[in-house]
């Protein structure tokens, strides 16, 4: 009986969604915990690709259990849409539970994530204008809609008035006015609502039977650590809490339940939208590994930024996550280059500094500090032990290993099932 919590280590996009499918086979239950739409996982099965956006990407393995849980802002067209897909490919649904206490993306919180974002003009986020932060600023103004509300004909109507009574001036001080029709809004979602009240309960109760039950849980964490509203790169992040603890919180888990936090690294950095990024590599060896890492938005298509990794970065994730183990994801990208590097400390005005400043000004004025490795063979597929990994690949992994103070459990080796190397098992 275990719960471990799978978390990003950097902005996203590390591959979480692969890691969670793996460690998905011997458990019963996966949790998505916080963040909404603005999130894409990418799961390769045999031929098959699966995206999956709000589902937690556990769905994909056979008797596993789907949860939705209380932290994460919901999108009831959107889920809806993808539960749609899913189940066209032939994924069993049946199984998903949307935890009562969620909340739900408006279609004003959409409006207000693209109105906000283009008044900030240059100095805009790069959110995915997916509605998340609206719907989070409105779950902490106490003027929330709540799938429990949504579920009630009454309550829904009264959980909208109530927003509105607040929310009106404010959409209406944009030029030009944003515009909702709050009868439109009730009666759609309405309709929504009447699509997924079977998969609604007290997903509490059901978590709390299940660690009672000693079975085993995975907390699936959305986003990363940068992103992360505490602990990232803000004002550039998310709304929510993707670090282990935003995981217990969202998830109704009490911490004590909690075994084994997970980070998930890639072997590079990459982010999608605007902010500081220390080690990007703006030249041709990152649009290398952009089209071999096929680094474009899951969400939005975008295509996104790389760089070397950060070790900086990883440490910082592995001490306000309590990481306990590592998984080390498309070591196969970097193959087939020259030198590969990760930076271990950064420069800033000839002082080493080996923690993640809070001042993006300062973090501007740094300078990574690189240990530089020689490059390994462009196709690892077959190894799935260490040993079979060149000598390189595994200096590299050992620094990887020294600059986060965690071993690696976990190194994936391409987009197939069966290419990892398991070193430990976690489950
Ligand atoms: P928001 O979450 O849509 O508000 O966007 C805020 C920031 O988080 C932007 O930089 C997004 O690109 C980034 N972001 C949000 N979700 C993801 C994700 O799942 N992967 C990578 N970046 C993300
Ligand atoms: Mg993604």
């Amino acid at each position: 009986m275990t719960t471990v919590a799978v978390v990003g280590t950097q902005w996203g996009d590390e591959g979480k969604g692969r890691v969670t499918d793996y460690l998905a086979r011997n458990a019963r239950w996966v949790v998505r915990c916080q963040g909404g739409p603005n999130a894409g996982h990418t799961v390769q099965i045999e031929d098959a690709v699966y995206r999956l956006y709000q589902i937690p990407s556990g769905a994909l393995s056979a008797g596993v259990r789907p949860v939705i849980g209380n932290g994460v802002v919901l999108d009831p067209a959107r889920l809806i849409d993808e539960m749609d897909a899913l189940t066209a490919k032939g994924v069993d649904l049946s199984n998903l539970l949307i935890s009562d206490r969620a909340h739900v993306i408006l279609p004003h919180h959409h409006l207000l994530d693209a109105a906000e974002e283009d008044l900030r003009g240059a100095d805009r986020i790069g959110t995915t204008r997916r509605g998340i932060g609206p719907a989070y600023v409105d779950k902490h103004a106490r003027m929330g809609v709540r799938v429990a509300d949504l579920m009630d004909a009454q309550e829904l109507r009264r959980a909208l008035e109530r927003n509105f009574a607040v929310r009106r001036a404010y959409l209406s001080s944009f030029d030009p006015p944003l515009t909702v029709d709050v009868d439109e809004v009730n009666a759609r979602y309405l309709e929504y609502a009447a699509r997924l009240a079977p998969y609604v309960t007290d997903t509490l109760a059901v978590m709390d039977r299940a660690v009672s039950a000693g079975d085993n849980i995975l907390l699936e964490g959305a986003q990363a650590t940068l992103l992360d509203v505490d602990f990232g790169t803000y004002p550039y992040v998310t709304s929510s809490n993707p670090t282990a603890a935003g995981l217990l919180m969202g998830s109704g888990i009490g911490p004590t339940h909690l075994d084994q936090v997970v980070g998930v690294v890639k072997a590079y950095s990459s982010r999608v939208g605007d902010g500081p990024f220390p080690t990007e590599l703006a030249d041709e060896v990152g649009a290398g590994i952009r089209e071999r890492g096929h680094e474009y938005g899951t969400a939005t298509g975008r295509p996104r930024r790389v760089g070397w990794l950060d070790g900086v970065i990883l440490r910082h994730a592995a001490r306000v996550n309590g990481l306990t183990a590592l998984a080390v994801n498309s070591l196969d990208v970097l193959g087939g280059l020259d030198e590969v590097r990760v930076a271990t400390a950064y420069r800033h005005r000839g002082k080493l500094l080996d923690s993640f400043p809070a001042s993006l000004k300062l973090l501007a004025e740094c300078e990574p500090v690189y240990e530089r490795f020689a490059g390994w063979p462009a196709d690892l597929g077959t190894a799935r032990r260490l040993a079979d990994l060149p000598e390189s690949a595994r200096g590299f992994l050992r620094c990887v290993e020294d600059v986060a103070r965690t071993p690696c459990a976990l190194i994936s080796l391409g987009r197939e099932r069966t290419q990892m190397v398991e070193v430990h098992r976690l489950f």
